[in-house]
């Protein structure tokens, strides 16, 4: 019996001395060393910005191990490690194995998280707990970000911190994007997620399960059509398109700036500060911001306009589908064609400005059509329904084409520079151009009252002007010494 032991007792023996615990913090856990959840270990990034230790979530007793920022009162989990597997007690251990992977344990050496990544055995890996928030496991000879073995930025939790990518890295096929925790007690991976969509031209969508909440506009070359940035704000926006990479990501103009976007659990985007002087979570910005925000609220063929006391109206050329649920404000069924197309002479397209580009569902970009052409492609196809320039650059680049109907657009407060234009019959042009020649009228009404109140305004100031004049005159007159 005492002989089958020993080689048990051995092995734990050397493996008590051969990882040695940290005790005190560092940014960096090199091969053959440990942190554990019994003797709070953990790592602290090198400007004390960011924490890597073990936590329970909310009024949760399971334990995980997380990132959070460091020496702030409210906890801010911005990554979890083992979101969808806890361990039930305080038995958790961090360390780098043989092969180089870093691994969490639990009870009886389980392992219930590991970086998972290629057999690194011959490289000297380090972990170091960067003050942008990244995890990173790389060669401990090797700081370069571009020979991460492996980084936390490439598996984002709910969180999204200046410096992470969002989109793509087309080279491995990874798509980074965020998932909302279950609840406040539960870091697995709940319901919503927001990310890029790489379609022909990149869009952000926030989804709940494969039901689209939110959708921006197609990236134009500028922006994400449809989320105007503020330039008045801590955060620079940035999105990078090559064949190699299609990533959205922001940084910081004050890089002290606590920051972060976090996708809640109840499916909002969240843009957060840290406010210093109210010591809490400032919400910068959410969205979605409003009703017509939700995702194709107005149904097809319609759009939607926040400061309307009715947010939803068809297209030129539409009626609604359902005029009695739209009498009612249930939209959802969207807009018809009043006639439908064919292609006769005739036909042409009324144009929009300030609007959210329709969603990409049915759609061609040629890239270096101008815009003119375009025109003239949609003209040819029948089941082409609207047109635009598809980048912003240089005035407008690119052809984008619709086909079919036209959802989730939205009157935009800030007109953009990008127009769009709606496909219509001859009667639909003809109605429009009225309405334009009824507006000339009231144009020309206007500035014609104008020019008469401006004469009355002008004389009534002419004549104060005068009548003093005149009134000195008088006086000047009256005390004229009586001569004669
Ligand atoms: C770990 O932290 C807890 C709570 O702060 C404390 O009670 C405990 O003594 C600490 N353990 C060690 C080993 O420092
Ligand atoms: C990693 O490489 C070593 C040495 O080449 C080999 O012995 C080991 O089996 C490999 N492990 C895995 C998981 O492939
Ligand atoms: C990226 O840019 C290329 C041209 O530079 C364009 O053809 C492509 O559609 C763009 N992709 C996305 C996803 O925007
Ligand atoms: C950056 O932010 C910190 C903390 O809020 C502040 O003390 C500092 O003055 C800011 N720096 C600049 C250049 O604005
Ligand atoms: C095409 O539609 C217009 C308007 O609805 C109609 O006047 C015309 O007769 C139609 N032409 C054909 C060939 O159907
Ligand atoms: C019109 O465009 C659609 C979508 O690209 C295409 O499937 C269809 O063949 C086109 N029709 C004609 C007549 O070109």
């Amino acid at each position: 019996m005492g002989i089958n032991i020993l080689p048990l007792f051995c092995y734990l023996f050397v493996e008590t001395l051969s990882y040695s615990e940290i005790s005190v913090a560092t940014d960096m856990l090199r091969q053959f060393q440990a942190i554990s959840d019994v003797d709070n270990g953990t790592l602290v990034s090198v400007g004390k910005v960011f924490q890597l230790g073990f936590f329970a979530p909310g009024n949760s007793n399971r334990r995980y191990l997380g990132i959070w920022y460091n020496n702030i009162p409210s906890q801010a989990v911005v990554w979890v490690a083992n979101r969808d597997n806890p361990l039930d007690d305080s038995s958790g251990v961090l360390r780098i194995e043989n092969d180089g992977n870093l691994v969490l344990l639990g009870q009886t050496e389980r392992v219930a998280w590991s970086t998972n990544t290629v057999n690194l055995s011959s490289i000297n890996i380090v972990a170091q707990l960067l003050d942008t928030g990244n995890l990173v496991l790389r060669d401990e000879r090797n700081g370069n970000s571009e020979n991460y073995v492996w980084q936390s930025f490439d598996h984002p939790c709910d969180a999204m911190l200046a410096g992470m990518k969002l989109g793509w890295d087309l080279r491995i096929g990874l798509n980074r994007y965020l998932t909302s925790w279950k609840s406040a007690d539960d870091p697995s991976p709940g319901d919503f997620s927001y990310g890029i969509e790489i379609q022909g031209l990149a869009q952000i969508v926030l989804r709940k399960g494969s039901v689209n909440m939110f959708r921006s506009g197609p990236w134009n070359g500028v922006e994400f059509n449809g989320i105007t940035v503020s330039s008045n704000v801590p955060f620079i926006p940035k999105v990078i398109n090559n064949s190699e990479e299609m990533y959205f990501q922001f940084s910081l103009s004050n890089e002290s700036t606590l920051t972060m976007s976090e996708l809640s659990y109840s499916g909002a985007l969240q843009r957060l500060v840290w406010d210093n002087s109210y010591l809490r979570w400032h919400v910068m910005s959410a969205l979605p911001r409003d009703q017509c925000e939700s995702y194709s609220q107005c149904g097809p063929n319609a759009i939607c306009t926040v400061s309307e006391a009715r947010i939803c109206s068809c297209l030129t050329g539409y009626m609604p589908k359902f005029p009695q649920d739209w009498e009612m404000l249930i939209c959802g069924g969207g807009c018809i064609r009043n006639t439908p197309l064919n292609c006769s002479s005739g036909e042409g397209f009324i144009e929009l400005e300030g609007v959210k580009m329709p969603d990409l569902l049915q759609f061609l970009v040629l890239p270096s059509l101008p815009l003119e052409e375009c025109r003239l492609e949609c003209l040819k196809n029948c089941s082409c329904t609207a047109y635009a320039n598809s980048g912003a650059t240089g005035g407008g680049t690119g052809c984008l084409l619709w086909f079919a109907d036209l959802i989730d657009m939205k009157k935009l407060t800030l007109s953009g520079s990008q127009k769009l234009y709606i496909r219509a019959g001859a009667s639909d042009l003809v109605s429009t151009s009225d309405s334009n020649k009824k507006k000339m009228v009231v144009v020309v009404l206007t500035i014609s009252a104008t020019i008469a109140v401006v004469f009355v305004i002008a004389s009534c100031i002419i004549w104060m002007l005068i009548l003093p004049l005149e009134q000195i005159g008088l006086r000047r007159a009256q005390r004229q010494p009586k001569h004669f």
